[in-house]
């Protein structure tokens, strides 16, 4: 049980965290505006690649899923049989999330969307196969106690990959990156040139709230217990994928 010292620490956390969804609350609809974009559909999709294997039928859960892009592309490439759980502090991320899913998804019967706090899910234990995060873990004001609270989640085997935005990245090197990482910005330009200004964004944005780096990423999952943990980089250093299991 939390001592005095402690429920003070779990009730400034919980200011924080309603905090930091209300600034995507109010932004819902620009965040959408953003990210309803190829390119960054792309970015998504080669999380999942990053993740590796999966069993069949997986279990997924999209951590911060926002405007939901994320859980659809994931539904859409695992196919009928994977359920997709995407789950925001945010209601008006998910009040999208959700008008998406009825008008553009009708389709997709295995994704569903609800509001919840990623540190206190309302999941049973060994619940979940994949828990993906795209730009999520370092808006998060306790990543230790978010990581730990997937891990409890997460059924044996079971894996947690993120997108990140890299502090060790910067916007000249992922300027030079980008165009001969095999993309087909030229054949695109105003769909690459959206890309660019929400990149610029992400990265200003990102510094702003102190992103993490890989060191510190590693440390977070192996004292919430996860094992295999990797990192590859992404979208011209910018961003890293971070891969671990249970
Ligand atoms: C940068 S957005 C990323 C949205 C989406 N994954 C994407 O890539 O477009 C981060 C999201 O995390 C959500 N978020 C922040 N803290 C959270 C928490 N503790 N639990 C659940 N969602 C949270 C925010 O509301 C926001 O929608």
């Amino acid at each position: 049980m939390a001592g005095p010292g402690g429920s003070a620490l779990q009730s400034l956390e919980r200011r924080c965290t309603i905090r930091h969804s209300r600034i995507f609350d109010t932004a819902a609809r620009l965040y959408d505006l953003a990210t309803d974009q190829p390119f960054w559909r792309e970015a998504i999709g080669r999380m999942l690649d990053a993740a590796g294997p999966l069993p069949p039928a997986p279990r997924v859960l999209d951590l911060g899923c926002g405007p939901g892009h994320g859980a659809f592309v994931m539904a859409a490439r695992l196919g009928p049989s994977a359920t997709v759980l995407g789950i925001d502090a945010a209601p008006r991320m998910i009040a999208v999330a959700r008008r998406h899913l009825a008008r553009r998804h009708p389709d997709l019967a295995n994704v569903r969307f609800e509001v919840a706090d990623a540190a206190r899910l309302d999941l049973s234990g060994a619940s979940i196969d994949l828990a993906a995060g795209h730009s999520f873990l370092y808006i998060v004001p306790d990543p230790a106690a978010v990581l730990a609270e997937v891990r409890r989640v997460l059924a044996p085997g079971g894996t947690l990959v993120l997108m990140e935005p890299d502090a060790a990245g910067t916007l000249l090197r992922a300027a030079r990156r980008l165009p001969i990482e095999g993309r087909d910005w030229v054949r695109r330009p105003w769909a690459a040139a959206r890309f660019a200004g929400s990149m610029v964004t992400w990265r200003v944005y990102s510094r702003g709230r102190g992103q993490l780096d890989a060191s510190r990423v590693e440390r977070l999952m192996r004292d919430a217990g996860f094992r295999d943990v990797s990192f590859a980089p992404t979208l011209g250093g910018l961003g890293m994928h971070c891969v671990a299991r249970t």
